[in-house]
């Protein structure tokens, strides 16, 4: 916690330190399981150090400011009429968890509340579940320090209360993976979760010689919610479909590899049989590479992550030049074992498996023939797992 970040917040809403909490939460990377959470599938994220830090104070009315370090405008809501900021450029996510946390039964006091956030924004990284569980995090102890109630809080609660914030204030009907990422992520793990009934498992993150590159397209994302809910609503036709001949099945994530076989000539729309087909294998990639990667078979893992972008570019068809540019330049260096899109596509980042003496040729060659392709640079992070949501000591 920089000093600089409690002078900031001080010089905005005056007072002393007195009385300033600090809470972060991450970003995450998705190692593999794409677009199968909303079809009650598995995923495999994990949470990244790079994370979003808000400090709050609690105030003595029912308003709740809201400022960023790199934003000039401050946003000023009243706690008790939230449904008014639906359209807010920058602020929908905050007051969005606000008004679900009241919803839910949350009692909140008002806060003032500043923003510092270190993961790149629109990359894929789930920038806005770390705003989204950072600010479910810091309203709820304030809310609970303000009526004196002292409880362990439930972070599961809080990632769904995020994602509906999503669907309701943002637009886009996520799945539940990165507010869960975010909220209940540990350092060094990733999290092998159920997004059916969300029993998770951690799993240490064990790469021996070999790192986890994150590369960024830096395609300004403009489409992101559209095409997104356009696939989910694919998914849910197919399985409406599946249903005639499986009337148990309630997701995607209950046909198994037989049954699509047995089955997909129902599906006489091609897109949508290609949509399926994806989350279909795609969770047998997950549940592959989760044992792949406890028996530290780290080859079969990188065949798995291939394996997963060709069917997103092919079959779900969310990748893109960008991300597909990156991947096959990736895929060219000796010593990486895997790569794919992470995240929901349409631009974003992708996630490679790099061995570590290969790092310094796979950021400058990929980032030179990206460059040369794409017209401009793409940047790239080398990542490291940190913990979830929680509240940090002001030092
Ligand atoms: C976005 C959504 C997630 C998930 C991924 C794709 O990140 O927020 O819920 O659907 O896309 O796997």
């Amino acid at each position: 916690m920089s000093d600089l970040l409690i002078d900031s917040f001080i010089s905005y809403f005056g007072g002393t330190k007195k009385g300033i909490r600090a809470f972060r939460a991450p970003g995450r990377v998705n190692l593999i399981g794409e677009h199968t959470d909303y079809n009650g599938g598995f995923v495999f994220p994990a949470a990244l150090t790079m994370s979003t830090t808000v400090l709050a104070r609690p105030r003595s009315d029912r308003q709740i400011n809201l400022i960023a370090t790199d934003l000039k405008q401050m946003v000023n809501a009243d706690l008790d009429h939230l449904e008014q900021y639906k359209d807010l450029k920058w602020g929908n996510y905050q007051l969005g968890v606000a008004d679900e946390l009241q919803k839910a039964g949350y009692s909140l006091c008002g806060c003032d509340l500043l923003y510092e956030d270190k993961v790149p924004l629109g990359s894929g990284l789930s920038s806005s579940a770390a705003i989204e569980i950072a600010t479910a995090l810091a309203l709820v102890s304030m809310g609970d320090a303000a009526k004196g109630i002292k409880r362990d809080i439930d972070m599961v609660e809080l990632a769904k209360i995020s994602q509906i914030a999503e669907h309701n204030y943002v637009g886009v009907k996520c799945g539940i993976m990165d507010q869960f990422a975010s909220a209940m992520g540990k350092k060094d793990m990733a999290i092998f979760l159920d997004c059916r009934d969300l029993d998770y498992e951690l799993v240490p993150l064990k790469l021996g010689s070999h790192k986890i590159v994150i590369s960024n397209t830096n395609k300004k994302r403009s489409l992101g919610a559209g095409k997104y809910n356009e696939r989910r609503n694919e998914c849910e036709q197919g399985l409406s479909i599946l249903q005639k001949a499986l009337p148990d099945i309630k997701f995607l994530r209950e046909v198994s590899v037989q049954d699509f076989l047995t089955h997909k000539e129902l599906i006489t729309d091609e897109v949508i049989r290609k949509r399926v087909e994806h989350v279909v294998y795609e969770n047998e990639r997950v549940l592959e590479s989760v044992k792949a990667l406890k028996n530290n078979d780290l080859i079969q893992f990188g065949k798995l992550m291939n394996e997963s972008h060709n069917s997103l570019r092919d079959l779900y068809e969310v990748t893109g030049d960008e991300l597909d540019t990156l991947v096959e330049e990736a895929r060219k260096i000796n010593g990486v074992l895997g790569s794919r899109m992470t995240g929901a596509g349409f631009g974003g980042c992708t996630v490679s498996l790099v061995r570590d003496d290969s790092i310094d040729e796979f950021i400058s060659q990929v980032g030179q023939e990206y460059e040369r392709k794409i017209g401009y640079s793409a940047s790239f992070y080398i990542s490291e797992i940190g913990d979830g949501g929680q509240e940090i000591d002001l030092v």
